[in-house]
């Protein structure tokens, strides 16, 4: 088991992408930290674990809550004593072009999208820099590497992410800690619900996939989550400051 001994923190973990790292991690032998808003779904990722026979507990988290992070933070320490894994994945997107994104919106991408990871890394960082290792990884996505019509809080917020994360990585390689993005393009998750309501219904969005990505579908979370334990062992263990793009060649095309 490549991550045993390990204690993770994963935020959006009771649904989607963040969910599947997290049950990856745990059968990889982490114990895990599922953050989520939404408690009902957080406890149901958590016992999904524990039923698989791995160690986990859940901590309702609103990563839009300075409060809360810190709160999770130090549940995660006095639940195992150590952090060794941040998968900051919790985002949200806001869709329009400029004269239609209210600032409103560009202010919640920002807090959730950006200002949410920094806090979360500043308050994981010293256990990592004590312990002499660490792998951070925030989700960020294929947007924050390349340009999409009509996304400019997502967008912007997404590249900043990716910006974060290779300064992060410069500053604390030396404290052995690894910071890197994970840049998944189109993934079968609920987060594109609005999307699909906007594109018509289920089968226009499949037709759009099929058309706009080289290889033709969605990724489903499982393979994403393999792109989580590459980046969260130390399969990856020189890597750091890196965006792994995994979206079936979208931004290539
Ligand atoms: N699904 C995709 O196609 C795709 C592509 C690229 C990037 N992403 C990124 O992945 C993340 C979304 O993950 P998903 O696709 O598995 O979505 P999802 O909707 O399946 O799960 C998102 C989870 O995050 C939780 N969440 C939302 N806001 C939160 C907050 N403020 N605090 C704590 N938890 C919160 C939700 O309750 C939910 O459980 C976002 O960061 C998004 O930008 C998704």
């Amino acid at each position: 088991m490549i991550l045993q001994g390990r204690v993770a923190i994963v935020t959006g973990a009771g649904s989607g992408i963040g969910r599947a790292g997290a049950i990856a991690m745990a059968r990889e032998g982490a114990a895990v930290v599922v953050a989520d808003r939404d408690a009902v779904a957080g406890e149901a990722t958590a016992r999904t674990i524990i039923k698989g026979s791995g160690r986990a507990r859940a901590i309702a988290t609103d990563v839009a809550e300075p409060a809360a992070l810190e709160r999770l933070v130090q549940g995660a320490i006095e639940a195992y004593g150590r952090i060794d894994i941040l998968h900051s994945h919790a985002g949200i997107q806001v869709e329009g072009p400029l004269t239609a994104v209210d600032p409103a919106g560009m202010e919640a991408s920002w807090q959730v999208n950006v200002a949410a990871h920094f806090r979360l890394m500043r308050l994981v960082m010293p256990h990592m820099q004590t312990a002499g290792r660490g792998s951070i990884i925030v989700t960020s996505s294929n947007s924050g590497v390349f340009y999409d019509h009509e996304m400019i809080a997502y967008a912007t917020s997404k590249h900043a992410a990716v910006a974060m994360v290779k300064q992060v990585a410069i500053d604390y390689g030396k404290y052995g800690v690894r910071v890197n993005a994970l840049c998944p393009g189109w993934v079968d998750t609920p987060f594109n619900d609005a999307f699909t309501r906007q594109m018509g219904g289920r089968e226009a969005l499949l037709e759009y996939v099929r058309q706009k990505i080289p290889l033709g579908r969605f990724a489903t979370v499982e393979e994403i989550a393999e792109s989580i334990l590459f980046l969260a062992s130390d399969r990856s263990s020189f890597m750091t400051g890196h965006a792994l793009v995994i979206d079936g060649g979208e931004c290539i095309a």
